[in-house]
């Protein structure tokens, strides 16, 4: 039986992608342009609102909601639980019940569906930081909060886990909180970034509201710019912790982000 992976040619998907045709698995990567997907790997061509149609044969599936809203996920949802057996779900660390997060909405989708399910619930991405790239190249990063402290996850660590959810029976109805193995202030981030590019790359602090402009000219919702402004000023007395769980699910130590960094340096050349 095939296993689907929707995001497949994503920062996850695509290690998921690698890590299960490694196992020997069959995989079906879910892309609306399968040119990005690598050769020899099976492709479903279309959008998350025809999932339906792309479930022939497979058993269990890697879910992405490529959205900011739960709008349209009953519908995935419903023709998932009709026709495979278990769902892996990338969700994001700190869901609740009451959520208002669209995380929460699709957990709760398929916790009443009666599909098996993981979810995979991740905080922030490294990748995030690549937002940083062209100041990293002018030797200065201006942004909130220097001192916040986040336990960034390296995409391949998220994706490990995820291959371990897929192929063992041992995941099932398990919602695993996942970090990276560090905590470091986004001025150690930055720092960070310049060693592996080679060159000295300085913090410099901006005032809050000009941060508030600068998310909703990139077309930030007022309140989740609000929301992730209030959410990173916490962080500079309550820096993120670190779980732990990836080592434990994968038998390694997550990866650092000076590790990721050199991986990425010349996305910041
Ligand atoms: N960034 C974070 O810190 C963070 C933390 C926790 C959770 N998350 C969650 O992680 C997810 C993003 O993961 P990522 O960074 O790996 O993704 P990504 O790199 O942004 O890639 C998005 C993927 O979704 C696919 N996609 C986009 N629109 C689609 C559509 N309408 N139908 C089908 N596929 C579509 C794209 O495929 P094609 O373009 O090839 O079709 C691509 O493979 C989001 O759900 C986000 O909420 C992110």
């Amino acid at each position: 039986m095939t296993i689907l992976v929707t995001g497949a040619t994503g920062n996850v998907g695509r290690h998921v992608v690698a890590g299960l045709t490694a196992t020997g698995e069959p995989v079906r990567a879910v892309t609306r342009t399968p040119s990005k997907v690598p050769e020899g790997v099976e492709v479903a061509r279309g959008d998350i609102a025809d999932l339906g149609s792309m479930l022939d044969g497979v058993d269990r599936v890697f879910l992405l909601w490529p959205h900011m809203t739960a709008d349209g996920a009953d519908a995935v949802v419903s023709a998932l639980a009709s026709r495979v057996s278990h769902v892996v779900f990338l969700s994001a660390r700190g869901v609740t019940d009451d959520s208002p997060l669209f995380h929460a909405r699709i957990e709760r989708l398929l916790r009443d569906s009666g599909v098996g399910w993981t979810f995979l619930r991740a905080g922030g991405f490294a990748t995030n930081t690549l937002e940083w790239a062209p100041q990293v190249r002018t030797g200065v990063v201006r942004w909130v909060h220097g001192g916040a402290g986040r336990s960034l996850i390296h995409e391949r660590d998220i994706a490990d886990v995820a291959v371990e959810a897929l192929t063992s029976s041992a995941h099932a109805g398990a919602a695993y909180e996942l970090t990276g193995p560090e905590t470091l202030t986004q001025v150690e981030q930055v720092r960070t970034l310049g060693a592996a590019v080679g060159r000295e790359v300085r913090w410099e602090e901006m005032p809050v509201a000009e941060a508030r402009e600068s998310l909703l000219a990139q077309g930030w919702d007022p309140e989740f710019a609000d929301n992730g402004l209030a959410y990173w000023a916490t962080l500079v007395d309550r820096p993120e912790t670190v779980t732990g769980v990836v080592e434990e699910i994968t038998g390694k130590p997550g990866r650092r982000f000076a590790e990721w960094a050199v991986e990425h340096a010349a996305d910041f050349r």
